[in-house]
């Protein structure tokens, strides 16, 4: 089973932003640890990071042919890009959106997530450990 994980804006500085929202790791090690939970579950994985937008969308896109599942943290991007949005819509395998913090115990705009409906999973606020909980739902053979 081939999983890709798309991680978006800041995303690639989270070792620098705020480590009791964030957990201190850079996005080396975060994808380190997502490689190592994927091969304890048997899947392939492919990480990917950008800062834009249209590179996110594209990814989605490449998804489309190729991945069995994929799990999405688009950053900010989740509050309000309908891009990407519309590019989640497109994906017909089970989309799982992961976020490091909590963002429904933040400020009151990162409690709507544009893409929340899509998703066959949400998981947020376990940092590191919200992927594996992620690609887990992906491996299930019961789901
Ligand atoms: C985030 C939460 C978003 O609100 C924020 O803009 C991010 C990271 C998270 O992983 O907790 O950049 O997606």
């Amino acid at each position: 089973m081939q999983v890709d994980v798309l991680n978006g804006v800041n995303l690639d500085v989270v070792g620098r932003r705020d480590p009791t929202l964030y957990g201190g790791l850079t996005i080396s090690e975060l994808e380190t640890r997502i490689y190592e939970f994927a091969i304890g579950l048997g899947l392939r994985v492919r990480c990917r990071q950008t800062n834009h937008e249209g590179q996110f969308v594209e990814w989605c896109h490449d998804a489309l042919d190729g991945a069995d599942g994929v799990v999405v943290n688009p950053g900010a991007w989740t509050h309000y890009s309908y891009a990407i949005r519309d590019a989640v819509e497109l994906l017909t395998v089970p989309v799982v959106e992961v976020h490091l913090s909590n963002i429904e115990e933040r400020e009151e705009w990162r409690r709507h997530s544009v893409i929340a409906d899509l998703a066959a999973k949400r998981v947020f606020g376990k940092g590191p450990d919200g992927y594996r909980e992620a690609l887990e739902f992906l491996a299930a053979p019961a789901r």
